[in-house]
């Protein structure tokens, strides 16, 4: 199969809105697929001529043709949380999120809400997301089996929670080492799947689970691992409180021995400059959740800051479903642009579509199989219609350059501007 249209994949983080050396860019495009992979990727007659004969050609002009988008973190039994109204993180998790997600232990539940969840992924061009289940093993099953059952390079974990929270939604540090031991066992490597190590954040787990944590930390090397650090300010003072021996909150994780280059720090937002070292020596990834610490009153990310260090920190991008309010990777990065205005910052819309695909791929050591276009990688892409809607159809008749109308897709669009998501070369977005 050829898909024709406008090829957009970066080659790294553009510099400014002139570096065009940083992407490929192709006016009539042709991505040649077969058995599930990009096998070819440029000038359409060129693909064409070297294909087979009969090869089935879909035209997507004058779409955009990008790689899967990719969202870095979101818990997947928070879909009925999303939009729940609370003054701040603390409140808004003992309100609301852990009484929802006491749910997840009926694992018909689990199965009902993970084809909702995957459904919306791929309506919203989400082809690979990271995501913390609930603590019940049956949750991590459920989103495991529908994500295998859809051939989707998705990771998750089984969230590992022994206190300050309810009963229902408490295990054991031995129980959340068997359990998260039994979901690596049945579904890593399954698919596409990925298991990840999710102590859910310090204030959640007992130093004995940290022990555990670290423990399979040091057992799966090359297994990712999350967890949540410095969203809000009364949090890290709990955290701090329950670690009194820690310099600070992220020397919790360091103690453990679980800053490394596959681990993903949710939000990181208030970090000390010995903090941020701490990040950048270890390679560990600061995700940022734009829609989450806006309606969560969290604070201000400094992305660019993070980027522009002498000792940088790696940086990645994410929804944070349900404490985030869009599933949608655009407007995610609509709000990270409006984060960075507010902190006196610049964001290109070169960078928010490279930090949506190629940066967050390498954010997750993936790249060699997700986030760009490029042969040999799975064929996992999105197709983006910038004129989408009325309203961004007018605006487009003023648009002349590509930065404007990805900045016009970033600020107006949302899944409805999604005309199709491609999973391993198979059309999934028009199949739903
Ligand atoms: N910190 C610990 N758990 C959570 C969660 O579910 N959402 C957010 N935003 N922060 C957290
Ligand atoms: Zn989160």
């Amino acid at each position: 199969m050829i898909l024709r249209g406008r090829l957009l994949s970066f080659h790294r983080r553009p510099e400014d809105l002139s570096d065009t050396a940083s992407y490929l860019y192709e006016e009539d495009g042709g991505l040649l697929i077969e058995g599930g992979r990009i096998t070819a990727c440029g000038a359409f007659a060129d693909i064409r001529a070297e294909a087979p004969e009969d090869v089935a050609i879909v035209d997507h002009r004058p779409h955009l043709i990008l790689p899967g988008l990719i969202d870095t973190h979101l818990h997947f039994p928070q879909m009925q949380v999303i939009g729940s109204y609370a003054a701040n993180l603390l409140e808004w998790l003992n309100t609301y999120t852990f009484v929802e997600e006491q749910r997840f232990s009926d694992p018909a539940h689990g199965a009902r809400i993970a084809v909702s969840f995957f459904d919306e992924m791929i309506r919203q061009g989400t082809t690979t997301a990271v995501a913390y289940c609930s603590v019940h093993k049956a949750s991590a099953d459920a989103y495991f089996a529908e994500a295998q059952r859809r051939n989707m390079l998705m990771l998750g974990g089984k969230v590992m929670m022994d206190r300050n929270a309810p009963d229902a939604l408490t295990d054991t540090p031995q129980t959340s080492y068997d359990d998260t031991r039994a979901v690596i066992a049945e579904w890593h490597g399954k698919g596409r799947n990925h298991v990840v190590i999710s102590p859910r954040f310090a204030i959640t787990s007992t130093p004995e689970q940290m022990e555990m944590a670290a423990t399979l930390a040091r057992e799966f090397p090359d297994l990712h691992i999350q967890t949540h650090l410095s969203e809000n300010l009364a949090e890290i003072e709990f955290a701090c409180s329950l670690y009194p021996k820690a310099k600070d909150y992220t020397d919790i994780y360091a103690h453990y021995g679980l800053l490394r280059e596959n681990m993903l720090l949710g939000h990181a937002i208030h970090l000390s400059e010995r903090e941020r070292d701490a990040l950048s020596e270890t390679g560990a990834v600061a995700v940022h959740c734009p829609t989450s610490n806006l309606f969560l009153g969290s604070g201000l990310f400094p992305l660019k800051e993070f980027e522009r260090r002498d000792r940088p920190v790696r940086i990645a991008v994410a929804t944070d479903i349900g404490g985030g309010t869009s599933y949608s990777m655009l407007k995610t990065m609509d709000e990270a642009y409006k984060i960075q205005q507010l902190r006196g910052e610049r964001l290109t819309p070169l960078e928010s579509f490279f930090h949506m695909t190629r940066g967050n791929a390498e954010a997750l050591g993936l790249a060699d199989r997700i986030g760009t276009l490029e042969p040999g990688t799975d064929a996992d892409i999105v197709v983006l219609d910038a004129r989408a809607t009325p309203a961004m159809a007018l605006k487009m008749e003023a648009a002349s350059t590509l930065a404007e109308e990805l900045f016009l897709l970033q600020t107006l669009g949302d899944d409805r501007a999604i005309a199709e998501t491609y999973i391993a070369g198979r059309p999934a977005k028009s199949a739903i």
